[in-house]
């Protein structure tokens, strides 16, 4: 290969690495941001003992897309759908509030609104103890409480995921 060819296949060569690059990072970017679809599959789903969900905890539970948390000793299944426009929120860690990387609404660990241009808290499941068991009926979701509803609020442990107070 003379140096004209070198030159050609490596400038095709970065081009390839870019767009593969660039390619993965959209996907990782629509995953991560992709609003969801309404819903579970209507399913009952048994979450966990009620000793497994330690007070002032989240718990994310894959199978119904939501997080089962326990709020000052009350237990609530949230939909991981922001209500704003259903966004995936995630669970703040170092806050313990759940904030939505999208447009940057909060809520407190009850899902109650805290901030943000979302028009309520987020959505929950029904609950129900059937023994020990919090069994979470993802066909019943109830719509998140309104604005003002803050009646779980405390506040946040730590610094915001997402860099708000
Ligand atoms: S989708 Fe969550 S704040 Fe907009």
């Amino acid at each position: 290969m003379d140096d004209k060819g070198r030159r050609d296949f490596l400038r095709g060569g970065w081009k390839l690495g870019g767009a593969l690059l660039f390619g993965a990072a959209a996907y990782t970017g629509y995953e991560a941001l992709r609003p969801l679809t309404a819903g579970s599959s209507g399913a009952k789903i048994a979450a966990g003992t009620v000793s497994s969900f330690a007070k002032d905890t989240s718990t994310y539970v894959p199978a119904g897309r939501m997080y089962v948390v326990n709020a000052n000793d009350y237990l609530f299944a949230l939909s991981q759908k922001c209500p704003h426009l259903g966004c995936h929120v995630p669970y703040c860690e170092s806050s313990g509030r759940f904030e939505c990387p999208c447009h940057g609404s909060i809520y407190d660990l009850a899902g109650e609104y805290i901030t943000g241009p979302a028009g309520r808290g987020m959505d929950r499941y029904e609950v129900k103890l059937e023994g020990d068991n919090v069994v979470v009926d993802t066909g019943v979701l109830h719509t998140g409480p309104p604005r003002g509803a803050k009646v779980f609020l405390t506040p946040p442990k730590g610094p915001s995921c997402i860099g708000k107070a």
